[in-house]
């Protein structure tokens, strides 16, 4: 049996962070004790007007590299799970390859499940190797959140922030991934959505996120706790074996419910959201990349990660770090 471990983990964040009050400071309707309250974000950071996701996901990926101690070249298969690429095409992936130095590489191609997206990139890559298509992947979520929010819509643009993450995940005869689960519901499609889109030399629709937000509270809320159920089921441990959640950081409200919802002490939980605000795709591998950097995770310990997002769609991937 091939198994995909992880051999490296990289993340990146732009400029200083951005405080609530600097938000109230650039005019925004709203305080840090509402948002705080509301979502535990204190602070968030936002790309320059220069840097592209791609940018955010090459200084991510130099760190995951340079962590994992492999010759770029190595790299077979790049995955970049964002919402906000740089172009229409070419893939985020085609360009952090170029910008990587990688020639006449293997597959390159973007992911697109929001907030789930690093979920399904990294389940994606894991049947790549398993099946011995590739033996090293390069697995990132990137994202700039802060190009496609309406700063007139105060109920969502506290929430976002832009960032990457990057995992190195190699072929191994130890365990690794244990199993991974994905799911999608269309029909759930116009809770979150940025429903435009580029025609004729037009944005056609709306280019902002737009979502309802209480009816995402309870959807989270509800298929984070099932999604983790299902992994642990699947790769024949009980959730209580779980040493580490990395779930995506939307909302600390939704991490304690998840947690309860688990029977699951919040001390298991890796929670950044406090410091990243939620960086869709980016939010699972940056918080995985800054417990597994302060030494919180351990070689051997059971890892949960898991993502919720846009579609709706949801997933995990348990693994053995
Ligand atoms: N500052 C101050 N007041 C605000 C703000 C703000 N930033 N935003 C909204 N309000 C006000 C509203 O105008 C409203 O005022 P009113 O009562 O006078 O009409 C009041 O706060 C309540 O508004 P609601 O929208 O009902 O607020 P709610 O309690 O639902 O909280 C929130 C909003 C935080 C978005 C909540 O619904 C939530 O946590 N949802 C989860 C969604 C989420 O985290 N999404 C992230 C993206 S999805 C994902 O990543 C999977």
């Amino acid at each position: 049996m091939i198994y995909a471990k992880v051999i490296g983990t990289g993340s990146y964040l732009p400029g200083a962070p951005i405080t609530n009050d600097d938000l109230v400071a650039r005019g925004i309707d709203t305080s840090d004790a509402w948002i705080v309250e509301r979502t535990g974000i204190r602070a968030r950071h936002f790309a320059a007007e220069s840097e592209l996701t791609s940018d955010l996901a090459l200084q991510a990926s130099r760190r995951a590299i340079e962590a994992a101690g492999v010759d770029v070249a190595s790299i077979d298969l790049i995955i970049v799970a964002t919402s906000t690429p740089d172009y229409v095409f070419p893939s985020t992936a085609s360009l952090l390859q170029d910008k990587l130095g990688i020639r006449n590489g293997g597959a390159a191609f973007d992911v697109q499940a929001v907030c789930s997206g690093f979920v399904f990139a990294l389940a994606t890559a894991e049947k790549f190797i398993g099946s011995g298509a590739c033996k090293r992947a390069l697995v990132v979520g990137a994202e700039v959140f802060s190009r496609i929010l309406d700063w007139n819509d105060r109920g969502t643009c506290v929430l976002f922030g832009d960032g990457a993450g990057a995992v190195v995940l190699d072929a191994s005869e130890t365990p690794g991934i244990l199993s991974s689960v994905l799911h999608t519901d269309g029909q759930y499609s116009k809770i979150l959505s940025v429903p435009g889109q580029v025609s004729c030399g037009k944005v056609v629709g709306s280019p902002f996120l737009q979502m309802d937000g209480q009816a995402v509270f309870k959807f989270a809320v509800k298929v984070l706790g099932d999604v983790a159920v299902e992994a642990a089921g699947i790769a024949g441990i009980s959730t209580g074996e779980i040493d580490w959640v990395i779930p995506h950081q939307a909302n600390i409200r939704i991490l304690q419910a998840t947690a309860r919802r688990l029977d699951l002490p919040i001390e298991k939980m890796v929670v950044t959201v406090g410091q990243h605000g939620n960086t869709s795709a980016a939010s699972v591998p940056m918080a995985f990349d800054v417990a597994m950097r302060d030494g919180r995770i351990r070689a051997g310990q059971n890892v949960l990660l898991e993502g919720v997002g846009g579609g709706f769609t949801w997933g995990a991937v348990l693994l053995k770090a």
